[in-house]
């Protein structure tokens, strides 16, 4: 049986850019496959330290997992829950994978340069190290497919390299998991680049949580109204066309992402829906329905689900984690030398 992985990331205020990059379409994923495929959403809390924790981690860790459930996730023997911190397999593994990694690789890659820019020497390592505890998540799980953003492609490959070099250095030990053209297609996208949601206000660049302009993006406890000015308000263009081309214009194919993306029909379809028509405002209208209808939903359903449900889920899941993850490490200690037998 396959397994298809993801981690989310914690954070005090999730947007839509999470949302729609990665909750939704993986909760989709995981209700199509989870009658032949083991479906792990796990935590990355050890990931989450390598900077200040924004709010009340251990809170943080349940409201992120709600989430997926406020999503519409459902729940069966094959969907495994767990946090990274109680699975000690992950940092063992990262140790092990560190010595297969190697400097030049880790340093190409763009989160490391874009979260140590300007910080000297006072950087901690752990910002270096966060892709090999990555891929370290992963491979432990022989996981296929990752559903992720675009700006975590990048971990992605590294993850197949280090996985390639390690097999051909002590055996096959670890499964490769799909290119990142490929994932991105299992994502549903079709030109095969990851998704990217924009900011509203400027979307050259990614929503994101950082940004200091509120109406650049869209909490997900942003009330419906709020939501809707803020679409209604969002930079477009001067073609005059409303069409697919993030390139020449960025906001208006971002509008029409978030509808394909909300309600499940195929970009293609979407935009096919909307050529030849020249009128912005109508468009926003419309995606700014959907997305405040979207919201109302996913803000009722999340009132529902309780903390002990997420706790409930913690059980079952983490003694599972803690089974697959550690068989595997007992191979890679085996192919290593570290151990002699199971
Ligand atoms: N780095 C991911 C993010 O920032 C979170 C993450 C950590 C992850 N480990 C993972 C995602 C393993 C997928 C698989 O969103």
């Amino acid at each position: 049986m396959k397994t298809i992985l993801t981690g989310i990331r914690i954070n005090s205020d999730l947007h839509i850019g999470h949302y729609l990059g990665l909750i939704l379409p993986m909760t989709r994923l995981a209700n199509r496959h989870s009658k032949d495929s083991h479906i792990n959403i796990f935590v990355p809390d050890l990931h989450s330290i390598i900077s200040e924790v924004d709010g009340d981690l251990q809170q943080n860790i349940v409201n992120s997992l709600k989430t997926y459930l406020a999503a519409g996730l459902e729940l069966n023997n094959n969907v495994h829950i767990y946090r990274q911190s109680h699975v000690p397999a992950h940092s063992e593994l990262c140790w092990i994978l560190d010595t297969v990694a190697t400097m030049g690789e880790m340093s190409r890659m763009i989160q490391w340069k874009e979260k140590s820019a300007g910080k000297g020497d006072n950087v901690n390592i752990g910002i270096f190290n966060y892709p090999v505890l990555m891929a370290a998540d992963i491979l432990l799980y022989d996981a296929v497919y990752v559903p992720v953003g675009e700006d975590q492609f990048q971990h992605l490959e590294l993850t197949r390299n280090i996985a390639q070099r390690f097999n051909r250095k002590f055996g096959e030990t670890f499964t490769l998991p799909v290119k990142t053209s490929d994932q991105a297609k299992f994502m549903g996208q079709l030109d095969g680049n990851g998704i990217r949601i924009r900011s509203l206000t400027n979307p050259e660049k990614k929503m994101s949580k950082s940004d200091p302009s509120a109406s650049s993006k869209i909490i997900l406890s942003d009330s419906p109204e709020t939501a809707t000015k803020k679409i209604m308000s969002a930079t477009t263009d001067s073609v005059g066309k409303i069409q697919f081309d993030m390139f020449n214009q960025p906001g208006i194919s971002n509008l029409l992402q978030i509808e394909s993306l909300i309600t499940g029909a195929p970009l293609q379809e979407v935009v096919t829906a909307w050529a030849g028509n020249t009128h912005y405002g109508e468009l926003k209208a419309h995606v700014a329905a959907t997305v405040s209808t979207a919201l109302a939903d996913f803000q009722s359903k999340l009132t529902e689900v309780s903390d002990d449900t997420v706790r409930e889920l913690l059980a079952t899941g983490e003694p599972y984690a803690n089974q697959v993850a550690n068989t595997k490490l007992r191979q890679v200690q085996i192919a290593v030398g570290l151990r002699k037998n199971a």
